[in-house]
């Protein structure tokens, strides 16, 4: 039977790795039903944008986007246009009444029904909205059902890289921070199934996956019992760390108060396991963190960071903050600062606050801060947590270590470097705690385990070049090696 064409695809996705994941197994089904990719959106005849409401700015961003479609879709009547994930489960309706020239908005739980609605919308030129109910309009079940589980077996070609896949085994989330949209757009938290999860990595290993990263929004609360047997993440690390063909094993993202000794122990005795803990501290201050609603102190967080360096003192830890949340002195600000100071995490993602509607902070708490300040605290914050992974960075020159090759660096992609048909060509790759490497090699190194001799660094990045080993008098040695 051949596949009917369907036309060209273009997709555009922005926030978190949920998102990336969601995007890839819905262009897997529409590939399935003979949609063809494109990169460019005046010569699709399907336009989707998976959107993201963590913070106004990516949402303002979209309708951006969409107001630059009205035209071309005069000139382009059959074209479908498509507003998912958490932004069109948020606003929903709204999504019409600012870009009428929508044809469907499906939410976070909805995406499985999207290669139907688009052939509904093509046929008919009826628009459709297909979202989850909100968390108020029914029972925990009833809500938790109308989040439909959508992860597919999927394609290898649809991922970014071959050789690293993203797993979810969590939906949702039930912590509502007061500032964070995220348990209205995807709903109540749900932990699937360890056999399906199971099942998807060894699909993934057999077609040459070597590493998986778990996903869910606070992944360390992961519970479930199946067949009589309870499962925490620690248990479904054991079980995937098992499966042939893997190499490493990564989840994101921790919720502090989860952090258990099982958790910490089962990273430390399973060698696949990235020695690197994502594990967002979001402010240094207890007002602050009590006004959030994080169900935590400084206190708390400082004896879970301890029991973390305790069990695994190589291991490199990475948060998020928020600046300028309601109410932020400039002594609430310091103590975020002085958290980063005796922390030393490998990185930390820095968010001005943004009201969002529907969350406990929009109503309640009002926006005090002033962009400017917020700005500012940002930007000081960035300096310090720049420096810091500087000097953490530079303790790795003169020292070995062992990297998945990832393929192409960004920057040699955009030189046009893509082969070694001239030399080598800069290789970018992560160690096992999890900071960026990049180093002259050969491209076909990608999706292998490779040691690199670190001279240099950034911030950001280790700087390198390939070891070989090299047998002497008997005993071994590493040498520098151009591929
Ligand atoms: N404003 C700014 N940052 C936010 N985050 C979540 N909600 C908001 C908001 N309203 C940040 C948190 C979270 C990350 C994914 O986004 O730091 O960990
Ligand atoms: Fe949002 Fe808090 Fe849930 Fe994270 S834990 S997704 S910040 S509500």
């Amino acid at each position: 039977m051949t596949t009917p064409h369907n036309g060209k695809l273009y997709i555009e996705t922005v926030g978190c790795q949920m998102n990336m994941l969601d995007s890839e197994l819905v262009v897997a089904a529409l590939r399935k039903q003979g949609y063809e990719l494109t990169g460019d959106v005046a010569a699709a005849d399907t336009v989707l944008f998976n959107t993201c409401s963590v913070r106004e700015h990516a949402e303002h961003k979209i309708y951006s986007a969409l107001g630059r479609l009205k035209f071309s879709k005069q000139t382009r009547p059959q074209q479908v246009i498509g507003v998912l994930g958490c932004m069109a489960q948020k606003d929903q309706e709204l999504v019409f009444q600012r870009a009428p020239h929508v044809d469907l908005v499906v939410g976070t739980g909805q995406l499985g029904e999207i290669p139907r609605l688009i052939a509904e919308a093509r046929g008919t030129r009826q628009r459709s909205l297909a979202v989850s109910l909100d968390r108020r309009e029914g029972t925990r079940m009833e809500v938790s059902n109308s989040f439909q589980s959508y992860d597919p077996l999927r394609e290898p070609e649809m991922r970014p890289s071959p050789y690293q896949a993203f797993v979810r085994i969590m939906f949702g989330c039930d912590k509502f921070c007061t500032y964070c949209v995220v348990p209205m757009t995807r709903g109540p938290e749900q932990s699937r199934s360890p056999r399906d999860i199971l099942l998807e990595c060894r699909v993934l290993a057999d077609q040459g996956v070597k590493e998986v990263t778990l996903l869910g929004q606070t992944v360390n609360s992961f519970k479930v019992t199946e067949d009589g047997k309870i499962w925490r993440l620690s248990d479904l690390l054991a079980a995937i760390h098992d499966i042939n063909g893997l190499d490493r094993l990564k989840f994101v993202t921790n919720y502090p108060r989860d952090m258990t000794d099982d958790l910490l122990q089962a990273v430390r005795d399973l060698p696949k396991c990235a020695r690197y803990l994502h594990v967002p501290a979001q402010s240094g201050c207890d007002d602050m963190l009590k006004k959030m609603k994080r169900g935590y102190t400084i206190g708390e967080y400082r004896e879970m960071h301890q029991r973390l360096k305790e069990t695994m003192p190589d291991a490199a830890v990475s948060s998020d903050f928020i600046v300028g949340f309601c109410g932020e002195t400039d002594a609430a600000h310091e103590k975020s600062m002085d958290l980063i100071r005796e922390m030393r995490f490998k990185n930390s993602f820095i968010f001005k606050y943004s009201p969002r509607p529907g969350t406990k902070a929009y109503g309640l708490m009002p926006d005090d801060v002033p962009e400017e300040v917020k700005k500012a605290r940002n930007n000081e914050m960035l300096a310090l947590q720049n420096q810091i992974s500087g000097e953490d960075n530079a303790k790795f020159i003169g020292r070995t270590v062992e990297v998945l090759v990832e393929g192409v660096s960004k920057n040699a992609e955009k030189r046009g470097e893509t082969d070694a048909s001239h030399g080598p060509v800069q290789l970018t790759g992560r160690t096992m705690c999890d900071r960026i490497v990049v180093f002259p090699g050969n491209p076909r190194l990608a999706g292998s385990l490779t040691e690199i001799a670190v001279e240099d660094c950034t911030s950001t990045t280790l700087i390198g070049s390939i070891m070989t080993r090299e047998v002497q008098h008997g005993s071994t040695s590493l040498l520098p090696i151009l591929v």
